[in-house]
């Protein structure tokens, strides 16, 4: 039947038809809350380039949990900013790092919520690179061993899910052998699969002070015009043992997301990073764009390409539009 018998306009009438026939539907349980954790007491720094995001002190953050918790975000995921960097990032896996006490409190507090943490090094490095260096190159396999110490240590510390970020070949294999050594076979792995080498990563290097000192990350992270090579990091991750994979950033790629969710059978993440959310903040607080629809368009076309679960920093006013 075509025209004039069919009519595609007849269920877009009223909200009730619309809702009834809606494909996708976000809910606050496929949000998780990015989060910065710093040294100190009584911190709440403003990131300058993400406006309503902040690096909290550890009692700030238990603080800021509660309405997370309240507003029945499921998860977050935990960055570092630490006491001290070094060449080789030790603080990431020191068992009084600024992450490993904060899941300490997080979980003797919030016993339910997920705590996520991203396995990098980056943030705790002198040069700002995800790993050791040989001369100026990152050593791939020198770094796969900080990796899992750092991976262990969040377990250690009562971690539920580690997130390996630094794009090294082979550290995903590596760190599940670790995990499963030191007794952490319940703690599972998302794995930053496809993360791109991205333009969009850079208010979060203001967040995460994590710039790097020298070059950049086109020899580790993923070059942006390829979406083979991410089915076959993918692919890769998921033979190392990763329980979920992640594209990275989402906006910019989500075909990619719609290629991986529909060739493997697993939960796939998508990270809608700095970036995107900076620019719907700056546009908006301009009064170019309507801030709340166009992050809700936004997180739900995540959605619709694949994802099933969303990192954002929206996660908490979206939570909220959600249950109004
Ligand atoms: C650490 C890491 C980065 C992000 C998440 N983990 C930065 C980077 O790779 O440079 C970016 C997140 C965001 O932009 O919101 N490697």
């Amino acid at each position: 039947m075509y025209f004039p018998e069919y009519r595609m306009r007849r269920f877009r009438r009223t909200e009730n038809l619309r809702r009834m026939i809606r494909e996708t539907v976000l809910t606050v349980d496929q949000l998780v809350y990015p989060l910065f954790v710093m040294p100190g007491k009584g911190v709440k720094n403003p990131v300058r380039s993400m406006p309503d995001v902040y690096q909290f002190s550890l009692d700030q953050l238990l603080e800021e949990l509660k309405s997370v918790v309240q507003l029945r975000i499921p998860g977050i995921i935990l960055f570092g900013l630490p006491h001290e960097k070094n060449e080789r990032g030790s603080e990431a896996h020191s068992q009084n790092g600024v992450v490993q006490e904060a899941i300490r409190a997080i979980k003797d507090k919030y016993p339910d919520l997920v705590v996520i943490t991203d396995v990098c090094l980056c943030e705790y490095t002198s040069h700002g690179h995800c790993g050791i260096l040989r001369g100026h190159e990152v050593d791939n396999d020198a770094t796969l061993d900080v990796l899992a110490k750092v991976a262990v240590s969040h377990a250690r510390a009562g971690a539920d899910i580690v997130a390996p970020s630094d794009m090294m070949d082979g550290r995903v294999g590596v760190i599940r052998h670790a995990l499963d050594e030191n007794g952490f076979d319940q703690v599972a792995i998302l794995a930053y699969s496809a993360k791109y080498c991205s333009a969009f990563y850079g208010p979060f290097r203001d967040a995460a002070d994590s710039a790097p000192q020298f070059g950049d990350r086109r020899s580790y992270q993923m070059d942006m015009a390829n979406t083979d090579e991410a089915l076959r990091e993918v692919d890769l991750d998921i033979e190392e043992g990763a329980d979920m994979v992640m594209v990275k950033p989402a906006l910019a790629y989500l075909d990619v997301i719609y290629r991986v969710k529909a060739e493997f059978e697993r939960p796939v993440a998508a990270y809608n990073v700095s970036g995107e959310y900076s620019m719907i903040k700056a546009a908006s607080a301009q009064g170019w764009l309507d801030e709340k629809k166009v992050m809700m368009e936004t997180l739900i076309a995540i959605k619709r390409a694949g994802a099933d679960l969303i990192l954002t920093y929206f996660a908490k006013d979206a939570a909220k539009l959600l249950s109004s």
